[in-house]
């Protein structure tokens, strides 16, 4: 049987083997998946291990996107751009990866009819979230971007280090801290790619970024609203989602790039909504 897995540290939470083996069931395919919790020395390691002894692919998770990016020997141009990859799998003896976080945001976006196209989006945090999908997000011709992290340097060598041809629609790209007096104005999309509410921190940004038709996303998810989206809806955002659709979404391309199906994923959507909330 082809074999896979989710590597991570910690993984025992991952609810990728779940989601993967939904995926099977529903595209009649004989896969098994399972989790690997290397060391933290030893992730390459455990990678080639894996596609040694004919492992077909992995799912990459925190804290090694970016060394799995380092360790492949052909990259998609997401995984370039990203300088991260969340899937691996074996071609001619190499190792491949991609970052299909990106895409599932988009889907997801499609999904919740969140537009892009000429709007004005706002990404709060700088980290390995946000590189995965601000590429994806500029090939949709918003008409402006800002990165706003708590640590101004960050977000602004993120930037830079995006090229002008990932920008087909030339969108205006700017960084700077989350208290940046440009911020003194509402946007249309507001993304929180923040790892404050996993850590158990409090987020504080400015609180007039939402108007009466802001879309508020989380890329964090949780039973009932996470702590962004409990503000988003106090000062009115028109709408607020949280990430389990990307989730989902990051993991069926996965899947695809290795089956080379895509599955459906509106009954997936319901079922971990529902395990979500009746676990809290
Ligand atoms: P990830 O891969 O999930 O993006 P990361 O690379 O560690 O994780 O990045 C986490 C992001 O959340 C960073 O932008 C971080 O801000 P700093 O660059 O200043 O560290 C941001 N972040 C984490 N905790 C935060 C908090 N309490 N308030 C605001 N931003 C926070």
């Amino acid at each position: 049987m082809d074999r896979y897995a989710v590597v991570g540290q910690p993984v025992e939470h991952s609810r990728s083997p779940y989601i993967h083996t939904y995926f099977a069931i529903q595209t009649q395919q004989q896969i098994e998946y399972g989790r690997l919790a290397p060391h933290i020395d030893q992730f390459e390691e455990c990678v080639k291990d894996f596609f040694n002894s004919g492992g077909k692919g992995l799912n990459i998770t925190l804290p090694f996107k970016e060394r799995a990016y380092l360790l492949a020997q052909q990259l998609s141009s997401r995984a370039k751009i990203a300088h991260a990859a969340n899937t691996l799998w074996i071609e001619e003896g190499r190792i491949c990866a991609d970052n299909t976080d990106g895409l599932g945001l988009i889907a997801d976006f499609n999904y919740l009819n969140i537009p892009i196209k000429n709007k004005s989006v706002l990404i709060l945090g700088a980290g390995g979230a946000v590189r995965g999908v601000l590429g994806p997000l500029l090939e949709h011709s918003p008409a402006e971007i800002f990165i706003a992290n708590r640590t101004a340097k960050k977000a602004i060598e993120l930037i830079e280090d995006f090229q002008t041809d990932s920008n087909p629609g030339n969108a205006k790209v700017h960084a700077g801290l989350i208290t940046d007096p440009r911020l003194s104005r509402s946007f249309d999309v507001i993304i929180n790619a923040t790892s404050a509410a996993i850590k158990g921190e409090a987020l504080v940004f400015p609180q007039h970024l939402f108007s009466s038709h802001s879309y508020a996303y989380d890329m964090s998810y949780r039973a009932g609203l996470t702590p962004f989206l409990e503000q988003a809806a106090m000062h009115k955002a028109a709408h607020y989602y949280d990430g389990l659709g990307m989730l989902i979404e990051q993991a069926a391309e996965s899947f695809r790039i290795w089956r080379h199906c895509r599955p459906k994923t509106d009954e997936l959507r319901v079922l971990l909504r529902q395990q979500l909330n009746n676990n809290s």
